[in-house]
């Protein structure tokens, strides 16, 4: 989220890839410039700090050099129902990992409470977990799940229990505390949160915001809270044979959060 995000991914990700003996980093990039999709330049930022994978959301092409960059950086995946027809770049691909290791990550928007219509996310993620089974063509799977409502993800979560490796919300910028592995052996939570300021109204500065839910009324543009970003998201260690999730363990690194990650 925002100059303050991408600083916490620059300043975090080298360190905690070493430490943590990452290997593979999924980065959900779509509001990390100025809050407002993701231009060519941050995503390389991104890149370049150690994600395997960028994602990007319903502000994918916010940013219009996306559309072009998209096309040559098949790192960035876009969520895979994103429009009909011509959409640039991809909504899955399968990764290469340290070791030779396959990982497939799959990007969708969810449909409830989104500000438009997007296709169906259940059947286009059941079509890619059926050509890309978990402990076969893949070690594993990463499903990111972008939308707003909880329960949406929750659903999600359960319809892929058993054949992808991690399911994790993101778009809400808010962490959830329902951390779990699923019956079937998939690594669950709704959300992520973001990599942002928390002390703002979802990583956003927070005067604009409150104004407008305590007066109604307008009066500037939104713009990304600037203090010490709380890095967010989810640890996840996977059986290489079943592509099962063995442990997962909710991410907080630096900022305002109370913190936690792996010992
Ligand atoms: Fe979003």
């Amino acid at each position: 989220m925002g100059r303050a995000g991408r600083a916490a991914v620059k300043e975090n990700l080298p360190r905690l890839r070493d430490e943590w003996r990452l290997d593979f980093v999924v980065v959900n990039g779509e509001n990390a410039s100025n809050g407002m999709g993701l231009s060519g330049d941050h995503a390389k930022g991104l890149l370049d700090a150690g994600a395997d994978c960028v994602t990007l959301g319903d502000h994918a092409f916010d940013q219009k050099d996306m559309m072009q960059f998209i096309q040559n950086e098949p790192r960035v995946i876009r969520p895979i129902n994103f429009a009909h027809g011509d959409v640039p770049g991809k909504g899955f691909r399968v990764f290469e990992a340290r070791g030779g290791r396959k990982v497939l990550v799959a990007q969708a928007l969810g449909q409830v409470f989104m500000k438009r219509a997007f296709d169906d996310p259940f059947s286009a993620v059941d079509q890619v977990l059926r050509t890309h089974p978990r402990g076969g063509m893949v070690q594993a799977s990463i499903i990111d799940i972008h939308c707003e409502a909880t329960s949406e993800k929750m659903g999600m979560g359960h319809f892929c229990d058993g054949r992808a490796s991690l399911v994790v919300g993101t778009h809400t910028h808010v962490p959830t505390a329902d951390t779990q592995i699923l019956p079937g052996g998939t690594a669950f939570q709704s959300d992520a949160g973001m990599c942002g300021d928390y002390n703002s109204v979802i990583g956003m500065e927070k005067a604009e915001p409150m104004r407008r839910f305590v007066t109604g009324m307008p009066k500037a543009r939104f713009t990304p809270a600037l203090g010490e970003a709380t890095l967010s998201g989810v640890y996840v260690e996977t059986d290489d044979r079943t592509g099962q999730a063995t442990r997962i363990e909710m991410v907080r690194q630096g900022g305002r959060l109370s913190q936690s990650g792996p010992i």
